[in-house]
């Protein structure tokens, strides 16, 4: 797929779920508020098909309640606690559902890379509503703008560890564009993101070095890593090509310095005096 590369460098981790909740759009706000544009999100559906943000498959962690999330109809996960775990000062921050996070982004000239984490045996259908929403959404933001003669908002990339969701994807709303994440390495893996109609793949920081971005870069693939908290880490990314890293530490980088066209490079933030 070709595309023009709208993409900041610098993509929040689950929302800037760090010092607020993860996935919540408390974290949207926490991240957008220090300068953040692009945010990683996963989105699962309800027993209903509603998209949602969280996780994990289970409700244990993240809220007040137990059992598959997937389980629930969108009526009860919207009034579950998904803060309270984090920090008393959250409690009763709700699940958002995703159009509340696609509406937030396009309101706030904002990015959205979503992360489709389906329920297990649930690939098709998640990819299927993910995709489906995010074009409608992104389509009805770009009426929005029209009479305003505002810039288009950016169309929100969809990203997977499951060929299935990406390929649910691809059948539903085959003009967003696609990412193939990599936590493990298998065999012939970047021709399987050429074949998915994937535009970039999202490697864990781990597995990478510099010949597999030549690699992907040859397959005209662009190059994101996660999850890069730490500024050594980033530069030597940086270095190596890297279009883009998805970080935790939202308070640590500068978020407006793109290191791929300021040659300032990752730059760091003064921590707060007190
Ligand atoms: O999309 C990158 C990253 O979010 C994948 O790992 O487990 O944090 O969703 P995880
Ligand atoms: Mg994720």
């Amino acid at each position: 797929m070709t595309l023009n590369w709208p993409y900041p460098f610098w993509i929040a981790h689950r929302g800037a779920g760090r010092q607020a909740p993860e996935n919540t759009l408390a974290a949207l706000r926490h991240g957008h508020a220090l300068g953040w544009r692009a945010f990683e999100v996963d989105a699962k559906i309800s027993a209903d098909r509603v998209p949602f943000l969280m996780h994990d498959t289970t409700l244990d962690r993240t809220t007040t309640e137990h059992g598959r999330a997937g389980d629930r109809p969108w009526s009860e996960l919207q009034n579950l606690d998904a803060g309270a775990w984090h920090q008393s000062e959250h409690a009763f921050e709700p699940i958002p559902s995703l159009a509340q996070v696609l509406n937030f982004v396009f309101a706030h000239q904002a990015v959205l890379n979503i992360e489709i984490k389906p329920t297990p045996g649930e690939d098709h259908a998640t990819g299927e509503a993910v995709a489906a929403l995010a074009l409608q959404r992104w389509k009805a933001s770009c009426e929005r703008n029209r009479p305003l003669q505002a810039p288009l908002p950016t169309m929100p990339i969809l990203s997977s560890f499951q060929p299935l969701c990406l390929r649910a994807a691809q059948a539903t709303a085959p003009a967003l564009p696609r990412a193939l994440l990599i936590n493990q390495l298998r065999a012939h893996w970047m021709d399987e993101a050429v074949e998915l109609g994937c535009c970039a793949c999202v490697v864990q920081h781990e597995l990478v070095d510099a010949p597999m971005i030549e690699g992907l870069k040859a397959r005209g693939l662009k190059v994101w890593i996660y999850t890069v908290n730490e500024p050594e880490e980033a530069r030597r990314l940086a270095a190596w090509g890297v279009d883009g890293l998805i970080t935790d530490a939202v308070h640590l980088f500068d978020p407006e310095v793109n290191p791929r066209v300021d040659p300032s490079g990752i730059r760091v933030r003064e921590p707060a005096r007190s």
